[in-house]
């Protein structure tokens, strides 16, 4: 058993990480200062594991608190970072916001990591780095591009400091995992997402449309180079993702790792169109999802999708639940919490 501090636990992918863990016997501290999420997450963690993990309602961009916590449940095995800010289009309206949590949140967590010799990080990454790539599927040595948010830019530069802290200290190990679209919630439904306003992403657009709180999904854009016209993403399942996390740790903490920075894609290979998601919904519950075509989004790429070798190999892991399923998973949750039966 490890002890894991987990960033930015108890939002959507951190909290169904949190139950993999618990479930792979490692004892969890949650860090969380509740921007984007709740402190009920907590009993839908213990609904399903029977566990209720440590919990700190802490900023950790608070050098000082975040150290007392290190302290407080030393020894700290690993860190797995979850914990920021992550609407591309909120970025590009409060970059120095996204600035500040995504990266000086990150220099702090480092810092504090440091002066505690605690060497171990697995850190959310994403597949925005790569941008639109020219071949398909991406591979973890494509050419990152440009930034085309203040989001995106936190990411690549997060990255970038990882590996020149992992440069300067021969200890410090970390997996970079760049992950695709994470969709669905625990099969429990004890815990899943929960958009705050109205949703920019797809599935909770669709899952809230189909539960009568939207009038209509709007697809962006039908005239895309692609086989039905509209955008083609890579949409992993979360409970899928969150077993690459516990697996990619215990390389980490089995000292099993090739390099001290492992980069790694997460997701499922398979490219899926916008279209081919609201098909996929309905056909999954049985419920229409009215839809309409509007302009495309600005700043949305045509189409990505993984290559997953790497991951598939390096972790001896696959994302491999059937849409269909993820899809159920998705709207049992959103009925949940609606209270629709
Ligand atoms: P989320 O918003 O649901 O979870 C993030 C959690 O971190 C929230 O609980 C929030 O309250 C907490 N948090 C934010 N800033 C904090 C701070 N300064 N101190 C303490 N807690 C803080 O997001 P998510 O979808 O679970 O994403 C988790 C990570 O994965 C993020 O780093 C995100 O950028 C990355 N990621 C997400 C996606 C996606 O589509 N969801 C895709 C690629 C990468
Ligand atoms: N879409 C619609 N209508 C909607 C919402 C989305 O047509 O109401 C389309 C988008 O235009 C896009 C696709 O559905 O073609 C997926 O959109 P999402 O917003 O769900 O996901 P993105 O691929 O745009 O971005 C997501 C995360 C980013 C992350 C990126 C890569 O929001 O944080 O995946 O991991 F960087």
């Amino acid at each position: 058993m490890a002890h894991i501090l987990v960033t930015g636990g108890l939002g959507y992918i951190g909290s169904h990480t949190v139950v993999e863990l618990i479930q792979h016997k490692h004892s969890v501290i949650v860090v969380d200062n509740l921007s984007n999420s709740e402190q009920s997450v907590l009993q839908g963690i213990y609904d399903i594991t029977g566990v209720l993990p440590a919990f700190e309602h802490i900023d950790i961009c608070n050098k000082q608190e975040l150290s007392n916590c290190f302290t407080k449940h030393s020894p700290i095995d690993a860190v797995i970072h979850f914990a920021a800010y992550k609407a591309v289009g909120e970025s590009v309206q409060k970059p120095l916001e996204y600035y500040t949590n995504n990266v000086y949140g990150l220099l702090v967590l480092l810092d504090v990591m440091r002066a505690h010799n605690c060497n171990n990080l697995v850190f959310s990454s994403s597949c925005t780095v790569y941008g639109q790539p020219t071949e398909l599927p991406v591979t973890e040595q494509a050419p990152l591009q440009k930034a085309t948010s203040p989001y995106g830019n936190t990411k690549q530069i997060c990255e970038d400091i990882i590996q020149d802290y992992i440069t300067s200290n021969p200890l410090f190990k970390a997996s970079l995992l760049r992950y695709f679209n994470p969709i669905g919630a625990h099969p429990s439904a004890c815990i899943g997402e929960l958009p705050k306003g109205i949703p920019n992403n797809l599935v909770p657009f669709i899952t809230q449309t189909a539960a009568g709180i939207r009038k209509e999904l709007q697809v962006f854009g039908n005239d895309y180079n692609t086989p039905d016209g509209s955008a083609i993403r890579d949409y992993i399942y979360v409970v899928d993702l969150a077993k690459a996390h516990v697996a990619s740790l215990n390389r980490i903490l089995n000292n099993n790792v090739n390099k001290a920075c492992e980069i790694c894609n997460l997701g499922t290979g398979t490219g899926v169109s916008v279209l081919e998601m609201i098909h996929a919904f309905e056909q999954a519950t049985g419920v229409t999802v009215p839809y309409s075509i509007a302009p495309r989004r600005a700043g949305d790429i045509e189409q990505v999708w993984a290559s997953t070798s790497y991951a598939n190999k390096l972790l001896n892991w696959k994302a491999d639940t059937p849409l269909i399923e993820i899809m159920r998973t998705a709207w049992n949750w959103e009925k949940k919490i609606r209270g629709i039966q």
